[in-house]
């Protein structure tokens, strides 16, 4: 699912930064470019903390350890995972980032987000005419999502692991839904694609992502 420009920005690019969640760990986002361009990955670590402060820390150091590497570069790129715009983790590294050298310029390159993605995976469409189809992360909280559910009429529901055992009464509070499905790891080798009620049990998988209609198939 990568695009043809990001690829281009990718084997054209001085340096190439892939965001990890720890040292040493596989990055998703890592692993897709390999698979199409022969370059070296520099790792960054993006900690997975809400905490301002600490992440920006964190980010701070590293930026400042690499930074001979990003001063002789023109372009530098960061792949991520989906569409660079949505729930982009990178947001907060490019914060940092021109903070600390406010000459550098973001250029974002679209890509496919996951609930795009797991849409296509599954045959299924998105939204049709006038139906309000909404995007929702899970980590707003039992009662934001369940507000944001009910005011729409397909959803898509990110990071679904992040309300635990609530996913079933937060999803079922804003029924009835006509079509259930989630979809853990899309596009992926391991991917799993889980229908129904049994969709509602809560992943164990952060690369979830739960699509909701009202209609049925
Ligand atoms: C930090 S957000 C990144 C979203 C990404 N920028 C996008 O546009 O898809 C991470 C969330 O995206 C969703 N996600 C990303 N990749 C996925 C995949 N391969 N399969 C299912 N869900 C995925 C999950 O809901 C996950 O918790």
């Amino acid at each position: 699912m990568i695009t043809v420009k990001a690829l281009r920005a990718i084997r054209r690019a001085d340096l190439v930064f892939v965001p990890v969640a720890a040292p040493g760990r596989p990055s998703a986002a890592e692993s897709v470019i390999r698979a199409h361009a022969d370059v070296e990955a520099v790792p960054v670590v993006f900690p997975m903390t809400r905490d301002a402060a600490k992440r920006g820390a964190a980010l701070r150091g590293q930026l400042e350890e690499l930074r001979p590497r990003w001063e002789e570069a023109v372009s530098v790129v960061l792949p991520v995972i989906g569409d660079s715009a949505l729930y982009a983790t990178a947001a907060y590294f490019y914060d940092v980032w021109k903070a600390i050298d406010p000459s550098m310029e973001l250029e974002l390159i679209p890509g496919v987000s996951a609930h795009s993605l797991s849409a296509s995976r599954a045959g299924r469409f998105l939204a049709l005419g006038d139906e309000v189809f909404s995007v929702v992360p899970g980590t707003a909280g039992r009662e934001a999502v369940a507000l944001a559910l009910k005011n729409c009429d397909a959803a898509a529901l990110y990071k679904p692991s992040a309300l635990g055992e609530e996913l079933r009464s937060v999803v079922e509070s804003a029924g009835p839904w006509g079509e259930i499905l989630r979809t853990d790891r899309a596009g992926l080798p391991e991917e799993r694609l889980v229908e129904g009620i049994a969709a509602l049990s809560c992943p164990d998988e952060y690369l979830s992502t739960l699509l909701l209609w009202r209609r049925s198939r």
